[in-house]
């Protein structure tokens, strides 16, 4: 039996998050596994009602999951940051879930901004530290709101945390056996501590996946070649900010927030699985919203429960609509309701 909560949080969230579960249970009548949720209202809204994020009751209650599903947060009366650091970053740092991992693939069908390119060429994996770095939230000001003001935003970055995040991307790339080819993503031509210890613990970590072949890209470089060279890439292991930022570039050349999805994983703990795209609140109630990305998250919700059957049919079933349904994966532009999509993944999967 899997213990799932479900966070379906603002805007849009819930509607994505109502197609997400109708696909889980498509697949759990199918591969014959058991599942239970309980669902949390934390979000905008409750946090404009009480003034509470995400309590330490909270975090208590996810550790007795098995698995978390987020819908998104962000609402447009509650100042940027609240929620943000006060529900998704709470959750990640409280749960220690020291990955976040987002795959970039270009389904076939979905249009891609980068003309020549298909999903033959775009198939990665971004292994994204998601506890340290610039996101610790060390620093502070001198003489703030003067002339003389200082302000200081730190990277932390330790040995263990950046070791466990390197070695993790190892295993990844072993067990997803592609090209076998990881890239460190840094900056060590200017960051000349926190990257020397990227770079230090990376090629310390190397020899012990003999058969993995390892490279490393500066961060500006990578994003060029993103657009020029995608092929290229098969694991890429990087810091929280670095990370943060060449995920949005590599859900665009996906073919945009729509059918993007990440975890936020803890391999010894208790995981939380998102479409990465935000609560979209102008559309909310509309029922145009594309909830692909939803599924997709529940699609690596079920392979890190082990249901590795039910997230291939999954899978199978998104490319199945990409390539055979949807016109585009533009809001409005699909050419069916969030519902109805959700409906066709469901479907597929349920016949598979
Ligand atoms: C993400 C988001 C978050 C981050 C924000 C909402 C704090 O952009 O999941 O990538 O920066 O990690
Ligand atoms: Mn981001």
């Amino acid at each position: 039996m899997h213990n799932i909560a479900v966070m379906p949080g603002d805007g849009t969230g819930p509607e994505v998050v109502a197609e997400g579960l109708k696909v889980l249970a498509a697949a759990a009548a199918r591969y014959g596994f058991e599942y239970e949720t309980t669902e949390y209202d934390f979000g905008g809204d409750r946090y404009l009602k009480t003034g509470e994020t995400l309590p330490d009751s909270a975090i208590d209650e996810l550790k007795g999951h098995d698995a978390i599903f987020l819908g998104a947060i962000g609402h447009p009366d509650v100042k940027p940051g609240i929620l943000e650091q006060g529900i998704l970053l709470k959750a990640r740092f409280s749960l220690d879930q020291y990955i976040n991992l987002r795959p970039v693939k270009l389904y076939p069908g979905v249009e891609t901004p980068i003309r020549d390119k298909g999903p033959e060429d775009i198939d990665f994996v971004v292994v994204r530290e998601n506890t340290e770095g610039l996101y610790v939230g060390a620093g502070g000001f001198l003489k703030k709101g003067t002339p003389d003001e200082v302000a200081i935003q730190e990277s932390i970055n330790t040995r263990k945390g950046v070791e466990r995040c390197v070695r993790y991307a190892f295993e990844y790339c072993r067990k997803r056996d592609r090209e076998k080819n990881l890239t460190l993503c840094g900056k060590t031509n200017v960051l000349n501590y926190s990257q020397d210890l990227w770079l230090r613990t990376f090629e310390e970590t190397g020899p012990d996946y003999p058969e993995i072949e390892t490279d490393y890209a500066h961060v500006d470089a990578i994003c060029m070649w993103f657009v020029k060279n995608p092929e290229w890439f098969d694991v890429i292991v990087t810091d929280n900010i670095f990370g943060d930022i060449i995920t949005d570039l590599g859900a665009m050349i996906q073919g945009g927030m729509g059918i993007a999805a990440g975890g936020n994983i803890n391999p010894e703990g208790v995981s939380m699985f998102e479409p990465i795209g935000g609560s979209a609140p102008k559309y909310t109630g509309q029922n145009v919203i594309n909830p692909l990305a939803a599924i997709a998250a529940v699609q690596m919700l079920l392979e890190t429960l082990g249901e590795d059957e039910a997230a291939g049919a999954i899978d199978a079933a998104i490319a199945y609509v990409t390539a055979g349904k949807l016109e585009s994966l533009a809001v409005g532009k699909t050419g069916y309701s969030t519902t109805e999509i959700g409906d066709l993944v469901a479907e597929r999967v349920g016949s598979a």
